[in-house]
């Protein structure tokens, strides 16, 4: 959420400007205040009724159309603002905010901004790609402004290529990211997520309900928090989260052989992901064919326990395992819990609605290695990410 966040929105001329229009519509969703500045381009695009009546706030468009408040406008908004975000970004007001000048209510309240800036860019690909663009694009950076790169696609002008603005809704993960406090700068974060898949045959294989749900939520608030995150996951539906290392495996020898290689160098493993314990003996090449009334056994031999391997190994690594359990939960968790080295152990009931796999919720008890536990109510997996990385914090500084 972006509860009481004050975010600006600059809007400049481009097609894109209707994108902008839902970015206001998620931000107020997501609990934030939304004013929105625009240039006389963006209104041949776009009403400023439209911004208004979304943000329910005045749209500001003039340097000197004051009349409904006695504040220098330009300077209140620019205080009044957490974060101020450009979207779209023509090429030429990027360079116009790189070189200061300031001719129009946008450019002048950027000028006078002292909070963060993002820029999510929108144009034609040979203006995205050309020397200027490039050049003050790389001196924004450098200069601590966030940049939402825009994506390849077919633009309005009928070129395909860089240039089309970032979907509202990955902004909105973009800003979330900004307003974060980056609590996990400079530790390494290995997160399993996901199932893993064992084969028979070419056409089928042993595997489990797992979504990944848990393990992503987990990986991209570490990620916000300023982790240098490493997310090893089985094969799920899930994108890719943008700004880590993800790397997919599919069964548990080759998410064994993965976390071997990044464990050394981890500060923090987060074991979520639900690895088959056990794999077919024999791998057929050949489709097995149904014989009619014969039955088919298939032999199954154990894989290796990944983080009770890695939990004899560790040496200054903070581990979270979880259980997936569907009885007899405490017993079972606080046996996991020591046997596989763990700080604290995740343990969910599986069979409980609105527990365990492929939901968007989770219902857990946390066992302590310092032997306290404790029961949470059901709650968002995103929200219950925050819950075990704030323990995983407080683990760090005792
Ligand atoms: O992915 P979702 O759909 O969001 O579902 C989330 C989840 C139910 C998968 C997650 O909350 C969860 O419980 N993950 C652990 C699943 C599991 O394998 O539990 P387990 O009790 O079998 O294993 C205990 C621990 O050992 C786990 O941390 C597991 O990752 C690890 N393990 C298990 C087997 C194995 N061969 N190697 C392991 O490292």
């Amino acid at each position: 959420m972006l509860t009481g966040k004050r975010i600006l929105l600059g809007v400049t001329g481009g097609i894109a400007c209707y994108k902008s229009v839902d970015l206001v519509s998620r931000l107020k969703k997501q609990g934030a205040e939304v004013k929105v500045v625009m240039t006389d381009a963006a209104c041949e695009f776009v009403s400023p009724i439209t911004f208004q009546t979304l943000s329910g706030n005045v749209v500001h468009t003039k340097m000197f159309d004051q009349l409904f408040n006695m504040d220098v406008e330009h300077i209140s908004l620019a205080k009044w603002a957490d974060l101020i975000v450009v979207a779209p970004a023509t090429a030429n007001t990027i360079a116009k905010i790189r070189y200061g000048i300031a001719d129009n209510m946008l450019t002048t309240v950027l000028q006078a901004r002292r909070c963060p800036l993002a820029i999510a860019p929108a144009m034609n690909t040979a203006m995205y790609e050309s020397k200027q663009t490039q050049e003050n694009m790389k001196a924004l950076k450098e200069e601590g402004v966030h940049f939402f790169d825009p994506c390849d696609g077919l633009l309005a002008c009928g070129d395909v290529g860089a240039g089309k603005m970032m979907e509202p809704v990955d902004m909105v993960e973009r800003i979330r990211y900004v307003f974060t406090e980056k609590t996990l700068a400079g530790k390494k974060v290995v997160i399993t997520a996901g199932p893993t898949l064992e084969r028979i045959d070419p056409v089928r294989f042993v595997s489990n309900h797992s979504s990944g749900k848990m393990g992503y939520s987990i990986a991209e608030l570490a990620r916000n928090r300023g982790a240098d995150v490493t997310l090893i996951s089985g094969p799920t539906k899930l994108e890719a989260p943008w700004g880590m290392k993800v790397i997919p495996v599919e069964s548990t020898l080759e998410m064994f052989a993965t976390v071997e290689k990044e464990f050394d160098s981890a500060d923090i493993l987060v074991k979520s992901a639900a690895p088959s314990d056990f794999r077919p003996a024999h791998y057929t090449d050949e489709k097995i064919k149904k014989k009619e009334k014969d039955s088919l056994t298939i032999e199954l031999t154990p894989n290796p326990d990944i983080a009770k391997h890695f939990g004899k190994l560790k040496k200054n690594q903070f581990i979270v395992g979880f259980a997936a359990e569907s009885h007899m939960l405490e017993e079972h968790a606080q046996r996991k819990l020591k046997e596989k080295g763990f700080d604290f152990i995740v343990a969910n009931n599986i069979t409980q609605e609105g527990a365990g796999f492929k939901g968007d919720t989770n219902i857990v008890k946390i066992f302590h290695k310092e032997g306290w536990q404790k029961d949470y109510p059901m709650m968002a997996k995103t929200e219950l990410a925050k819950v075990i990385l704030d323990l995983v914090e407080e683990g760090l500084k005792s």
